[in-house]
Formats: structure tokens, sequence, C-alpha cells
């Protein structure tokens, strides 16, 4: 992040106004509604809230009503926001913060649904995700949260939790999306140990022991265009790992499991999830790819690495090509205390060793399970987009941020055209740019004949501002920026509706 930077304070309160300052010229055509989602609480009454994953939802919406910008924010209104904003404390356990009072206080308790992460419109309903719970559903207009919602009865499990990053289909507009579903083992304890006596049976029991853990399988939904959501089908994990995005193909739902583990005894409460986390060496990385109309799940193992999010991925003849930012294999070596490691920095995308970077990735998985990869850009960078009608077929530009402190002193967002290979880059110093965001353009077709809109913080001035690029010169800054008096602290996805908030 920017040195000795304010972009982590609290924003200083929920605001609806318009936006008196607009330097360059908004694009004519340019018009509907960017929503974000982050965590915006960095403090509930004098307690500092000290981990991304905990800190409320904050949702934000640029409004383009085609004479000008209009900014809103409100915070989600969990139940987590709500107690403990009455209490003036953190009251939950979250991901990373435990409750105070030891064991007793943390055991048997799954973190707060803080609603931070993100945001999807279905059919002109507006709703806050997280991964870890099920979605609250806000008002597109005012933001005002309605509630929880498990998607009309649709969503399984106990947990119910439906992930923060759905994929478009753009063949038929339906949005296909997943949530974790932790379950134990069914044992038959009478049946498994029928006829045996003796030694036989204190192994199998020890056996049986072994394989009651917790586990966790994937509940794979789809939402159409009438906004109604359907079940599709499980995906077992090969163990606890962190799944917080989704690829789609024609043929397949793609997930990515890496060496990365929730060990389930944080539930006992001990330590906090995040540090139980496990970063196993000697374990790859595999791709699941369930069919998605059902049937056996491939699981292609390849070499070891990290990642969050994917770009696209595509069917391409017998091979599946799939696009990411990946993290190299040692970048948890020797972690023990995840938000230490978090806090400290050292997680950043793109340390001071060029290794450390997070390149732009596209594999392919042949038919027969081989493995190859490539690189796509010689830049760190993270939270890739594509022009969304590109979803589940090849594309040929990516848009990111950039994140790579030994190449560039700010953090800026980048295209990349896959055809040559070469980047468009802007990286102002002492600011930070947020994921960016492609908006077609209306009537348009082409794949970069468009707008890329993005949320962009100003250290010096302690401001943020919604920018506006022309898709296919983001090396030439932005066309048109609208500057709000205040920062708005970061966020982390967002989505862009035609629909114009009232
Ligand atoms: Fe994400």
């Amino acid at each position: 992040m920017v040195a000795g930077t304010r972009y982590w304070d609290d924003i200083d309160g929920e605001f609806d106004i318009p936006v008196e300052e607009i330097t360059g010229t908004l694009p004519e055509g340019l018009t509907g509604t960017l929503y974000r989602n982050g965590s915006g609480r960095w403090n509930i009454g004098s307690s500092p809230v000290e981990s991304i994953y905990d800190a409320d939802g904050m949702v934000s919406a640029f409004v383009l009503n085609g004479a000008g910008v209009r900014f809103r924010n409100r915070f989600v209104r969990t139940r987590h926001f709500v107690q403990s904003t009455r209490a003036g404390r953190p009251i939950g356990r979250g991901f990373s913060a435990q409750r105070p009072g030891g064991i007793r206080a943390n055991a048997l308790r799954l973190p707060v649904n803080t609603a931070n992460t993100s945001v999807m419109m279905n059919n002109d309903r507006l709703l806050a995700l997280w991964e870890g719970g099920r979605p609250h559903e806000l008002d597109p207009d005012s933001l005002d949260t309605y509630g929880m919602s498990d998607l009309g009865g649709a969503l399984r499990g106990p947990v119910g939790a439906y992930s923060a990053h759905y994929t478009l289909d753009p063949e038929t507009g339906a949005k296909v999306n997943f949530g974790f579903d932790p379950y134990f083992p069914r044992i038959d304890l009478r049946w498994a140990l029928r006829g045996v006596s003796g030694a036989e049976r204190r192994r199998r029991l020890r056996d049986l022991v072994g394989e009651a853990v917790p586990r966790v399988r994937l509940r794979l939904y789809e939402t159409d265009t009438d906004g109604v959501t359907r079940y599709l089908r499980a995906v077992p994990l090969p163990g606890m790992g962190i799944v917080h995005d989704m690829a789609l193909t024609r043929r397949y739902a793609i997930f990515v499991v890496s060496p990365m583990r929730i060990n389930p005894w944080a539930l006992t409460g001990h330590a906090s999830f995040w540090d139980s986390m496990r970063f196993l060496t000697d374990t790859p990385t595999y791709f699941l790819l369930a069919p998605r109309s059902g049937g056996p799940v491939r699981t292609v193992e390849t070499d070891a690495f990290y990642h969050w999010h994917f770009t696209n991925a595509y069917d391409d003849g017998d091979d599946v090509v799939v696009e990411l930012p990946r993290f190299a294999p040692h970048t948890y070596e020797g972690v023990k205390n995840y938000t230490a490691h978090v806090r400290s920095g050292s997680a950043q995308v793109g340390g001071a060793d060029p290794s450390d970077a997070v390149v732009l990735t596209r594999f392919r998985i042949g038919s027969s399970g081989r493995v190859t990869r490539e690189p796509l850009a010689d830049f760190g960078c993270e939270f890739p987009q594509i022009d969304p009608r590109r979803s589940t077929r090849r594309h040929d530009y990516s848009y990111v941020a950039v994140q790579d402190p030994v190449r560039f002193q700010g953090q800026g967002i980048a295209r990349i055209d896959h055809r040559s290979g070469a980047g468009q880059v802007f990286c102002p110093p002492g600011n930070v740019l947020v994921e960016p965001t492609f908006v077609p353009r209306p009537g348009g077709d082409a794949e970069d004949d468009g707008w890329v809109i993005t949320v962009g913080y100003q250290e010096s001035h302690h401001r943020s501002r919604l920018m506006v690029f022309d898709a296919a010169g983001i090396a030439d800054g932005p066309v048109a920026e609208a500057w709000l008096p205040f920062h708005v602290p970061m966020s982390y996805h967002g989505t862009f509706t035609s629909r114009v908030a009232r």
C-alpha cells in the first residue's frame, strides 16, 4: 500500500451527495451505477478492527445519470454491525479476530457475517456478498439493508454460504456461483464393526475416528435472468481448502484448491481461523473440473501455487484453458500467523524479490491431465477483470490492478493485450486504484469498445474519485474523474449495471 497512507482510515459517515468536481469529460453513453463493497469500518467505539476479513462491509454507489455523478454509501446492517454498534465494540468471533474470553468464548463459533466482499445485481435486486455465509439484500437505490437472504430457499446446508465470486454465462445470461458447505461424514459404526472383534475391531475403530473430521463440499448454484436461483450440484473438496473464486467454461465449473488449509480444530476456539491456517509443503495444487450438467468431478494435479481470483476460463477443443494471477509456491513459506503476516505487509502482491510477484498466468489442461503454463504479463497484478461478454470463451484483453512495488511507485491499473503480450499501465505515484471494471459501450460489440472504471485514492489530498478510462487507452490516463471531497476506504470488488439508481 501507499507509504504512510490514511487509506484505511474510516470514512466519516454515510453520504448521499452530488459530485460537484468533475475533471475531464464524462463520456456520452456511459450511464448506470457502479456498486463497490469492501471493509468499511475500522474502528468500533475505541476498538480498532485489525483484519480485512472482520471489518464490516460498506457498499458505495457511483451513479452516472447522464447529467453528472452522485455518490452514496451505506454500511450493511448485518447482525454484527447492529449489535456491535449498540455495544460500542466488536462482539463477534471473526475469521481473524477472537472474542475476548479465551476458548470458552470462541468454541463452536463460526466467523460473523460482515457482508464485506462483493456485490451482485440479480434482476434489479442488489446483494452484498460474503463467502462465509448468506448474502444480504439491499435496496439498489437507497442502499438500505433489507436483511439476509436464502435466495428463495435455494441455498443449502446449515451455513447456506454463497460466495463473493459468481461467474456470468453470457450465452444464457445466468450467473453461476458456489458456497462452501461443511459436513461430518456419515459413519455407521454398527455396520463398519459388524463381524469383527479384537485387534481388527480396534484397528477399524481407530480408522473411523480418523475419518470423523469435518469436511467441506461446494454447492453450485445458477441464477437466471429472472433472478430465480436453483441448485445445480455438489463438488467435494480434497481437504479443507480455501476456495475464494470460480471460473466457468461451457462444459465445466472450475475451482482451484491450493495447499492452503483451514484447520478444522479452529472450531474448538483455541486460535482464530486465520491463525489456524496451514500452508502445506510437498502438496500439489488441484484443478477441480465439475461438469455443469452433473457427473464425476475431474481432479487434475499440478505444481503447487496459490491464488485468490480467476480471470477467465474456456474450452479449447479437448483442452481447458484457465487464466489467473498465480502466487508463487513460496508465498506463505514459514508463515505461522497469517494475521501478523498480512499486517506486516509481507502478503502484498509483489514483494522486494521479483520472484515474489504475482504473475498473470495461462494454464492449459489437456485431456490426459497434463498441465502447462505460460506467463501473460511481466509485472505483478491482481483483481483481474475482462469484458463480461467474453466470459467462458477466449478473450483478448485483461484489465488488472497493478501491485508491483519493484517496478511502479503507485498502485494503478493496466490493460494487457494477449494477442501481442503488450501491457498498457497507468500507475500514478501516491495513488491506489482498485479493481478495474469494464463497461461495454452501448451498441458496440468489439471486446475493447467501452470504458474501464475504477475508484482511485489520492494520498496527498486524502480523497478519492471515480475514474473513467477509454478501455483501449489505459496508458493515456482517465478521460474523466469525479472527485469526492473525502476518501473512500479500500474496496475489494464491484459490479456495474446499466440501471441508474434513483
Ligand atoms: Fe475476491
